[in-house]
């Protein structure tokens, strides 16, 4: 006999957790499915996100921060610290617990809102009747609505699959054992710079490889410039307009031949490499073709705006659909989506989204770059401040980058922030409040912000959009 649901999330990332928990709080029976396991076998829930994404790779940045400065920048403070040692085993064994903590927190979570956790793959069986049937692992259920929230995969450089022990995806990459001598990573986008950060503070020569000829194409190119001077000046080699060839794996290592952006033959010797070239939506086990769920070319669930894919009742939300790749993206379409079902107006701002890289300096961004704005001929004001004139930022002894603010020049709303330096991954916030408020410059430059703190930067910025900076 089949059980029955309103709902069944397959997936128990960022995206299905949050969709079940608050389909659940709506008052739907809900269950999810999911087939991550731990290292003993049993569940993990919390996907890509909790297990070899955003929270180990935040815990390992963490750790080599610590480490890096205690080791090169605490004597500025007046503290001595000698005989620093590092214990790579016990840096990763925090790394883990800190990953258990959320898996566990999420199985509360789903006990705290009765939802149902089946661990196993999630896979369309049949349309039946009032809904669909779906395979948990050996056990029928049939759902009224089904959400997919099945996630993405690293992608790997065709003719060169990832053997996790040489050839890193993201997942290899969170638990290499000691610190490699030579670390090479090819693409230098999000994991490229997070990861090699990680092993550069810890002691690797890092050399990052990377395809276009330009840095972070996607992020606004002032900030992007600020940033990469940082990272030159910290030792973390990236060479941009390569062409990656041949790859050797072999006793000492791994071999990569490429060309330069000069076209010439080059090759790299590294005793671990790390592919980060994006991911690819996952549909893997899934059976979509059992009912006719559409998916386009590169594998992902075809969806509406809304998350609806092509069949009444099924939706789709997260990395295996279009739109950015992030943890809080799949969260908000979880949430809209269960709101939908209830039949009210679940709602995702797509263009007040925040990215952070959380480098140091961290990067942060929400709306418009000065480049697209260029590019889609608005005409617009932009202000910026650096950390440099911050007492915050003085004090605590990082006044790498700024805050750039860009407004319409005609209203002056807020279209777009962009800050490299420190806690941008949380000075980012307001700003995507003001935009989600559709504030002007002005309204953020009348706004108390405490001193000294690093916000007051934000409060300038806004400020400097109408050339009246207090402290520049
Ligand atoms: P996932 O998290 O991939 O979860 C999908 C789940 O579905 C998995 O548990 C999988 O096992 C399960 N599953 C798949 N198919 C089936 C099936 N047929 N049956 C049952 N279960 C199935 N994003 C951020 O916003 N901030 C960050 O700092 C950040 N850092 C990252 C760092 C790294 C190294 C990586 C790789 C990614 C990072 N991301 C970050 C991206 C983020 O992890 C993803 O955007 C997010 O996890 C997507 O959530 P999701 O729920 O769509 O999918
Ligand atoms: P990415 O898309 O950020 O960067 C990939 C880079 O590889 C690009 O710069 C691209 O030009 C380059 N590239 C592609 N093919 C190449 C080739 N053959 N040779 C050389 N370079 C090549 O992808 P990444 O870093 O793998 O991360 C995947 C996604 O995971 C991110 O886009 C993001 O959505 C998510 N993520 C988010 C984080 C965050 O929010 N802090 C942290 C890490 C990942």
């Amino acid at each position: 006999m089949a059980k029955n649901f309103d709902v069944i999330v397959i997936g128990g990332g960022p995206g299905g957790y949050i969709a079940a928990i608050r389909a659940a709080q709506l008052g739907f029976n809900t269950a999810c499915i999911d087939e991550w396991k731990n290292a003993k076998g049993g569940p993990a829930l919390g996907g890509t996100c909790t297990n070899v994404g955003c929270i180990p790779s935040k815990a390992l940045l963490q750790s080599s921060e610590h480490f890096e400065h205690a080791g090169k920048h605490f004597a500025e403070h007046g503290i001595e610290v000698k005989g620093l040692a590092l214990d790579a085993a016990k840096m990763l064994a925090r790394k883990d617990t800190v990953v258990k903590q959320n898996n566990d927190g999420i199985v509360f979570l789903f006990k705290k809102n009765k939802v149902t956790f089946f661990h196993g793959r999630g896979s369309f069986a049949k349309a039946a009747d009032g809904g669909y049937e779906v395979k948990a692992g050996e056990e029928s259920l049939v759902g009224k609505n089904i959400i997919v929230a099945t996630g993405s995969n690293a992608r790997a450089l065709p003719g060169t699959p990832f053997d996790e022990e040489n050839i890193l995806s993201n997942d290899g990459a969170l638990r290499i054992q000691g610190v490699p001598k030579k670390l090479g990573l090819i693409g230098s986008g999000v994991i490229g710079l997070e990861m090699g950060s990680v092993w550069r503070r810890l002691g690797s020569d890092v050399t990052i490889l990377e395809g276009l000829p330009t840095f972070l194409g996607a992020v606004d190119e002032q900030i992007a410039r600020e940033a990469k001077k940082a990272f030159d000046k910290q030792g973390l080699k990236i060479e941009l307009g390569v062409k990656v060839g041949e790859i050797k794996t072999g006793k000492k290592g791994v071999s990569i031949a490429y060309t330069n952006a000069r076209g010439e033959a080059q090759a790299l010797d590294v005793d671990k490499l790390i592919v980060s070239i994006g991911r690819v939506p996952n549909t893997i086990g899934l059976n979509p073709e059992a009912v006719g769920l559409k998916l386009d070319e590169r594998g992902a669930v075809v969806v509406d705006e809304e998350c609806r894919t092509n069949l009444p009742g099924v939706w789709a939300i997260g990395d295996v659909v279009r739109g950015p790749m992030l943890a809080h993206k799949a969260e908000e379409e979880g949430v809209a989506v269960a709101e939908r079902i209830a039949g009210q107006h679940g709602h995702v701002n797509f263009n007040t989204i925040p990215w952070v890289i959380y480098t140091s300096p961290e990067i942060a961004w929400v709306g418009q770059t000065e480049q697209q704005l260029k590019a889609a001929g608005v005409k617009y004001k932009a202000g910026t401040f650096p950390f440099m004139a911050n007492g915050r930022a003085r004090a605590l002894g990082d006044t790498t980058g700024m805050v750039k603010m860009l407004a319409d020049a005609a209203t002056d709303e807020i279209l777009g922030v962009h800050i490299v330096g420190p806690m941008a991954s949380e000075l980012i916030a307001e700003c995507v409040v003001a935009m989600a408020f559709r504030a002007s410059s002005e309204d953020l430059a009348r706004i108390c912000h405490a001193h000294p703190s690093l916000s007051e930067a934000t409060k300038e910025a806004a400020l400097a959009v109408d050339k009246r900076t207090l402290n520049f």
